[in-house]
């Protein structure tokens, strides 16, 4: 089972083009890549620049298997980990990175990962009610949709997605237990949503199960500790990436972004600066868009959106 989870672990890199545009702007070095997945983005990094090694890290064992098979041609320049953004900081003291020229964090799951029933991130097939990117952790999407009260489970939908009918999504979840499996749950999530409102944006299950598999896999402090911890290694005129597939993630990496530039400035943007802060990088632009070609290839690029940060 686990070879063929391997084998057939296919997921199209998004907005390639437009990272590709940036890693050739970026000093020679070491890159990283937080989110290695099928490794789609590094194979083509690796191939292009040659001056360049690659430190890459995913908290899925399948797709670190995945990737470690389909970059085993450029084996010298590659180092892999199987752990999370949480441990960046450690794994680049032990591996004596004291910098790096570039990063990529291209956030959410990958097709893969979607697409296997056996997983439990769709509402769409019928699976377990797991949701975890790495299957050593213990805590699941059973374990907090059949065990958490009413509040706690409004407060993590309300949190992680803008579910307007968190309330009574909650209140439906805890009427309802057990919850066995995915599509049960999608279908009382569907339920609880008034039917005038189903009809808009896309399942009615989708944003629940998303602030579900956020929390599972504590998605928004990882993403603060990893994109803080890469922004911190970047070296002069480095660059760092970060895809985002939702508007809650987005806006994270806007603020983090953002505060790299300014070096924490608080003062009236119209006046000049006087508390002290200093100017640490720049952002080429507010944030990227898929081309509506790449779009009508990959509906998953959709909600992409790219933000880069540039270190001055
Ligand atoms: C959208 S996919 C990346 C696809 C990849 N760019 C490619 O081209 O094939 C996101 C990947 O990030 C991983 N991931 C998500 N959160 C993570 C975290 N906190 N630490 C490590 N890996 C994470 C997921 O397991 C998934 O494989």
């Amino acid at each position: 089972m686990d070879n063929k989870l391997i084998s057939n672990f296919k997921h199209t890199a998004v907005m390639l083009d437009e990272v590709l545009d940036v890693v050739d702007r970026i000093p020679s070095g070491t890159f990283l890549d937080a989110t290695l997945g099928g490794a789609s983005h590094t194979e083509q990094i690796l191939e292009r620049r040659t001056d360049i090694e690659v430190i890459a890290i995913d908290r899925d064992h399948f797709a670190l298997e995945a990737a470690r098979r389909r970059l085993d041609r450029f084996s010298e320049r590659v180092r892999l980990f199987h752990d999370s953004f949480s441990s960046l900081e450690k794994i680049f003291n032990d591996e004596n990175i004291p910098s790096i020229s570039g990063f990529l964090f291209d956030l959410g799951v990958s097709s893969p990962q979607l697409d296997n029933a056996e997983r439990g991130f769709s509402y769409r097939f019928e699976g377990p009610l797991d949701m975890r990117m790495d299957v050593r952790q213990e805590r699941t999407a059973s374990s907090l949709l059949n065990h958490l009260d009413k509040f706690e489970l409004q407060r993590i939908i309300e949190k992680n997605s803008d579910e307007k009918f968190a309330a009574r999504i909650a209140a439906s979840i805890v009427k309802n237990r057990p919850i066995r499996n995915t599509l049960e749950f999608a279908e009382l999530v569907k339920k609880a949503i008034p039917a005038a409102a189903r009809r808009r944006g896309g399942h009615p299950a989708k944003r629940t199960f998303q602030a579900i598999r956020m929390e599972v896999n504590a998605e928004r402090d990882e993403l603060i500790q990893g994109v803080t911890s890469s922004i911190n290694r970047l070296g002069e005129k480095g660059c760092g990436i970060v895809i985002s597939y939702h508007s809650g993630e987005d806006r994270i990496v806007k603020e983090l972004f953002r505060n790299a530039v300014t070096g924490g400035c608080t003062c009236p943007s119209k006046l000049p600066c006087v508390c002290g802060a200093v100017i640490k990088g720049q952002l080429p632009h507010s944030g990227l868009t898929a081309s509506k070609d790449e779009i009508k290839e990959n509906r998953r690029a959709k909600s992409a959106r790219m933000r880069v940060l540039e270190r001055l």
